[in-house]
């Protein structure tokens, strides 16, 4: 029996060996995947256990995604620029390779699933936290217009558009200095929904057909599509295609088999009801 699982602090809360059941299902692939909740210190002696035992492959989660980046002996270049790895597989030379699949995730829900634009438009993101250190690669790749990076702590926005520089316009603020601009998509990667509350922006800085996205998921709306839809926004997705695409992209990594998402994207939004 294969072997995976995702290791973060706290992870009881992972919908990841759900995904990850549907996509053995669906492949005919025998394997179990766990949940490991490993205190930061005691990270680098689980990874190592875990591999040395015969483990086939890990999923990353907060806070260890930064030590996972460090640890690893080969990077893909997403997870080399963002600093952060979500998947870890060892290769058969015994060199833990790195990737970070939240990037190609967002990506493929809002332009594959949903048909949305990336290409050209001026961007807003929302938070400067991990998630969305790890998604800047594939949406710079995306080629917008702009990026904006708003975050209550302005410095680690300001860091975020510093590591990233390159030719794509990108800006760092607080939120009450955004009034007075628009933006066609709107990416929210801030925490603030799990406390039910949505970051504190300026009315009117949609622009006409502005799409927004909620990394966060939950059980129905999040409050951050709610305020979307009450500005008029165009679409207001959550995060339960990207969490499936990045999983599926990791399945393919450790697997070399891509499984069909859409059905798994409906059967996690039928477990968050419940
Ligand atoms: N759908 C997916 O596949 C997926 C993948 C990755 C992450 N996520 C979700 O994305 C969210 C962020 O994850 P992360 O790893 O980036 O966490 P993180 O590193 O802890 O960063 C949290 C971010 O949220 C901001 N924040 C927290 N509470 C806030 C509030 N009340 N008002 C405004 N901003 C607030 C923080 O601002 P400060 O810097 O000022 O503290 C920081 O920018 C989590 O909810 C996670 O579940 C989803």
């Amino acid at each position: 029996m294969d072997r995976y699982a995702v290791v973060g602090h706290p992870v009881a809360h992972s919908k990841s060996p759900f995904i990850h059941a549907r996509f053995a299902e669906q492949t005919g692939a025998e394997l179990e995947y766990g949940l490991m909740d490993v205190a930061p210190e005691d990270f680098t002696q689980a990874v190592k256990s875990f591999f040395d035992e015969g483990g086939c492959g890990l999923n990353i989660t907060l806070p260890h995604k930064q030590r996972a980046w460090e640890l690893s002996d080969w990077r893909s270049d997403g997870a080399e620029r963002s600093e952060a790895v979500n998947t870890l597989f060892c290769d058969d030379d015994g060199r833990l390779r790195g990737h970070n699949t939240d990037g190609i995730g967002l990506v493929r829900d809002i332009t594959g699933n949903h048909g949305g634009r990336i290409k050209g438009q001026r961007l807003l993101l929302l938070g400067a936290g991990g998630a969305v250190r790890g998604v800047m690669p594939a949406l710079l790749a995306q080629k917008p217009a702009s990026i904006c990076i708003a975050n209550r702590t302005v410095e680690k926005a300001e860091s975020l558009v510093r590591h990233f520089a390159g030719p794509i316009a990108m800006q760092a603020t607080h939120y009450d200095e955004l009034a007075g601009r628009q933006f066609d998509l709107l990416i929210n990667g801030t925490s603030a929904g799990l406390d039910g509350k949505v970051p504190a922006l300026p009315e009117g800085i949609l622009a006409d057909s502005a799409w927004c996205y909620d990394m966060v998921y939950g059980r129905g709306q999040t409050p951050f599509q709610a305020w979307a839809m009450d500005q008029g926004a165009e679409q207001a997705i959550d995060g339960c295609g990207m969490l499936v695409e990045q999983a599926a992209q990791s399945f393919y990594i450790w697997r070399g088999v891509m499984p069909n998402t859409a059905g798994v994207i409906t059967a996690l939004r039928q477990t968050l009801q419940h």
